[in-house]
């Protein structure tokens, strides 16, 4: 949560940074904001709202200067308005400070702040240690910005990544982690910081991620790492592999729907030099690293938050009956809190997206501590999570900006059936025959995609038809339980519609009470074991007069007859079915949410890499 950019070489520093806000701004946009040097002057332009907002309010103002840092917010202390929003200065005016995170311990450092005459200008959590690293450096004989910092940081309780400049020091940005992700871009007499690598890319592809507890001094021509005991790092320089054009729209009106459109060629690269159809056989060598563990495990434990925690779910059902491993799936942020068993030895399996949600940072960091050990399933390469894991599988799902997740999450749920797939074919619970089976399956999931396209103007009259719901229910058994929530999730974050995910089966044990004739019950309703009975479930909506999208398997003439509207899914084995069967749910969400006129790239309240616990 919360986008954090800086520059500082030759170049003017505020379209750099004002184009990467943009690229940031699935992070939050609550509001943004710039600080520039300029001419050994600090100035600060914010405003509410959108980075568009920022732009249109600096028409017309000095914005040159080669040093610059700026910030899209996502609230957390103070409400979204001019004055929350980033960069702070400090009561000198001299310094000026971004921040993405959360200080927990700063109403007691305000209050010593105050009774020392500070003033403060917002409600937020990053003016006050902007202030407190005034205050230390006031009191500083040598007057070092760098030792203030640090000093400050050593008594900080939370999680941050912060940017400051100081006036007096036209020529440095001062950087600094805890548990927000922060990426500096090399250049040629020239650094690019953010908090990962998008806004970079265009201008650099050798970037150091920088580590918790690190601190970056960074001039144009030189980028010097510390820990916070003032001992230095060597930086770790990475090459970035990824293309400009995967983090730009492209033609499409919205991220949203080209990275719904992208599932074919995203699940593809997942499995490409993973999984072999000829004599079919799994490449993973995330899992070849712990096999024997894999193998021996007496159980896996899945920690994820939202969407993630969707794709979890379905690996609990697919491996339990692949593997006939015990598989708990837990809200990362339940875990961490309570005191979970975690013998030496279990496997954790990690689900991320961004790799940097706080709430599966800490859960991991404690089960890994208990002598777990930690598999990751990341998209977002170098992130935190995919560093903190002994192992790994990468969704290659390649950049997601849509706020709402999509092909990250069909990328997940790909990787977790090879997952399966491969440790049961080595452990023996599944036959040769019915491996082979699943993996030529698996390898035609991208063109099952593609054909579900063909249905997109279908899909969007059925969602100009429901655009005025209040409430949804989204029904599925089995392998579908976890689609249902999925969907139910992608509605309520896109069309701002209440909607609830639950087993089909458990509907009449009280949501059944909410049915009539202006609700609607989407029943992922395709071939499996369980058909005959959610026909049953779909009957008991219609008895009592609720409205029935369903989605079935291609041909089916049992539910086109009783639903209300139906999509079809080309025919697919049920184990990999959740993969397509989201598809639609996600385009329903979509054309929903335009249909109502809203932000879909950008939902209300939300932000893409929950950075906060
Ligand atoms: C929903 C969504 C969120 C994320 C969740 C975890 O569309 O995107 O629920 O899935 O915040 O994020 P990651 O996967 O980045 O850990």
């Amino acid at each position: 949560m919360c986008g954090i950019v800086g520059y500082i070489g030759n170049r003017d520093a505020f379209p750099i940074v004002l184009k990467g806000l943009k690229r940031l701004e699935y992070r939050g946009y609550d509001s943004a904001g710039i600080a520039l040097i300029n001419d050994d002057r600090l100035s600060v332009f914010k405003k509410q709202g959108k980075v568009d907002a920022l732009e249109e309010f600096t028409i017309g103002k000095n914005l040159s200067g080669n040093i610059g840092i700026g910030h899209t917010r996502w609230a957390t202390h103070g409400e979204p308005s001019d004055r929350n929003a980033h960069p702070h200065y400090t009561n000198s005016k001299k310094f000026a400070i971004i921040h993405n995170g959360i200080i927990e311990n700063y109403a007691q450092i305000k209050a010593e702040l105050i009774s020392k005459g500070y003033v403060f200008h917002s409600d937020t959590d990053t003016e006050v240690l902007g202030n407190f690293i005034e205050d230390i450096y006031t009191n500083l004989p040598n007057k070092s910005v760098e030792e203030a910092i640090r000093f400050a940081l050593k008594r900080i309780v939370g999680a941050y990544c912060i940017l400051v400049v100081h006036e007096d020091e036209p020529e440095v940005i001062y950087a600094a982690r805890k548990g927000s992700p922060l990426v500096i871009g090399i250049g040629k007499g020239e650094h690019f910081l953010a908090s990962d690598a998008t806004p970079i890319i265009e201008y650099t592809r050798e970037v150091v991620y920088v580590n918790d507890y690190e601190m970056a001094i960074v001039r144009k021509d030189e980028l010097i790492l510390k820990n916070l005991g003032n001992e230095r790092q060597e930086p770790y320089i990475t090459k970035l592999d990824m293309q400009l054009g995967a983090i730009e729209k492209g033609g499409y009106d919205h991220f949203m729907i080209k990275e719904i459109l992208e599932q074919p060629s995203t699940i593809f690269d997942c499995l490409r030099g993973r999984l072999e159809t000829q004599n079919p056989s799994i490449q993973l060598s995330g899992i070849d690293k712990y096999k024997e563990q894999f193998l021996t495990g007496q159980r896996i434990i899945i920690l994820a938050c939202g969407t993630s925690w969707h794709a979890g779910l379905v690996a609990e059902y697919i491996i339990e009956e692949l593997c006939r491993i015990p598989v708990e799936v837990e809200y990362a942020s339940e875990f961490r809190y309570r005191n979970p068993v975690v013998h030496s030895g279990d496997i954790i399996v990690a689900i991320s997206q961004s790799g940097e949600t706080a709430d599966t940072i800490v859960a991991i960091d404690q089960a890994k501590k208990n002598g777990a050990i930690i598999m990751g399933v990341v998209n977002a390469v170098g992130s935190t999570i995919a560093r903190l894991s002994d192992t790994g599988v990468y969704t290659h799902s390649g950049p997601e900006i849509g706020v709402a997740s999509t092909k990250a999450f069909t990328g997940q749920v790909t990787v977790l059936i090879l997952v399966a797939l491969k440790v049961a074919l080595e452990k023996g619970t599944i036959t040769k025959e019915r491996f082979n089976q699943l993996c030529i399956e698996l390898a035609g999931v991208p063109d099952k995609v593609q054909e579900i396209f063909v249905q997109n103007d279908h899909i969007n009259k059925i969602a100009q038809k429901y655009s005025h719901l209040k409430d949804a229910l989204y029904l599925g058994r089995g392998y579908n339980f976890p689609i249902a929530l999925e969907g139910a999730l992608k509605l309520k974050e896109i069309s701002y519609i209440h909607a609830e995910g639950y087993p089909a089966a458990e509907m009449k044990h009280g949501p059944i009470a909410l049915v009539d004739e202006s609700l609607l019950s989407v029943f992922i309703a395709t071939k499996d074991p369980y058909y005959e009975k959610i026909i049953s479930n779909i009957q008991e909506i219609k008895a009592r007069k609720g409205m029935v999208l369903a989605i079935v398997s291609k041909g089916d003439t049992m539910i086109s007859g009783i639903a209300d509207d139906i999509i079809e899914i080309p025919e697919i084995d049920e184990l990999i079915a959740p993969i397509l069967n989201v598809i639609p749910l996600q385009l329903l969400s979509y054309y929903i949410g335009v249909a109502k006129g809203f932000d879909v790239d950008k939902p209300r309240n939300l932000a893409k890499s929950v950075t906060v616990e």
